[in-house]
């Protein structure tokens, strides 16, 4: 199964990819974390994508790609993917289907998380993330065992710094601007699946891979 998890800044993408990728055993591959771990370490990718991911504004394509590239030919994909938070606009989605060709792979299916704003925006607010397994938690709603530490490494959990109200804020808009014309572009491909992202995260699993084997629930 190669598929893609397309949703708003708190739709519960990286969430739903940790427990998917567990559940199916194919890989996940988040630009996000590889962009932050490449900002963590420092190197030139990382120091030109921070200028843009702290403002929440998209990292250049060109970045973004040459991560894509080597994880999608890395050798563990051949049983499937799951992709979260790539593509992010039109020009990314055409690069993906170039890159794809050249692999002799295809999608089999886009999900779109639907999540409305306040639910994102009180979401955001109270997430605590794990830097070493990239477990999400939400200290409100979904609090970790261990004060603050990683219920499954015990790793001391993370604010992120985009999640800033007014940085929240602009990831929204540049969302709504840049990604959400993917839901048309994937729709009319036939490949789009929308899935209310609302509810236990157990039961939004449950109904993505409803969608994946074409049985809604
Ligand atoms: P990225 O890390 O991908 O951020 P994002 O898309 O804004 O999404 P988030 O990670 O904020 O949210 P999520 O949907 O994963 O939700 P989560 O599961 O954490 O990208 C960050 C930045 O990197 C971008 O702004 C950009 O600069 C750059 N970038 C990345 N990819 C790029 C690309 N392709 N091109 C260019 N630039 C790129 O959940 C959120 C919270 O909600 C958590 O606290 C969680 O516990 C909670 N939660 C989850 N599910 C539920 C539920 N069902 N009920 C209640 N709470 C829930």
């Amino acid at each position: 199964m190669r598929f893609v998890l397309i949703g708003p800044p708190g739709a519960g993408k990286g969430t739903q990819s940790v427990l998917l990728s567990e559940y199916l055993g194919i890989p996940h591959i988040p630009t996000g974390d590889l962009l932050r771990a490449a900002v963590k370490d420092g190197t030139p990718l990382g120091v030109e994508a921070n200028k843009y991911m702290e403002a929440g504004e998209l990292v250049p394509d060109d970045l973004v790609l040459k991560i894509i590239r080597s994880r999608l030919e890395a050798g563990d994909t051949g049983n499937g993917f799951l992709l979260d938070g790539f593509p992010r606009n039109p020009s990314q989605a055409e690069a993906l289907e170039t890159i794809l060709d050249e692999i002799r792979q295809s999608l089999d299916a886009v999900i779109a998380i639907e999540v409305p704003d306040q639910e994102i925006i009180d979401r955001l607010s109270s997430r605590a993330s794990c830097p070493t397994c990239g477990r999400v938690y939400g200290i409100r709603k979904m609090p970790p065992t261990g004060d603050g530490l990683c219920d499954f490494d015990d790793t001391p959990l993370e604010r992120r710094e985009d999640d800033a109200p007014e940085v929240v804020q602009n990831r929204l808009n540049v969302y709504r601007e840049q990604t959400e014309p993917l839901i048309a572009y994937y729709e009319g491909r036939g490949l789009l699946r929308r899935i209310d992202g609302v509810g236990g995260t157990d039961q939004v699993t449950k109904r993505i891979v409803g969608v994946l084997d074409g049985t809604p629930v």
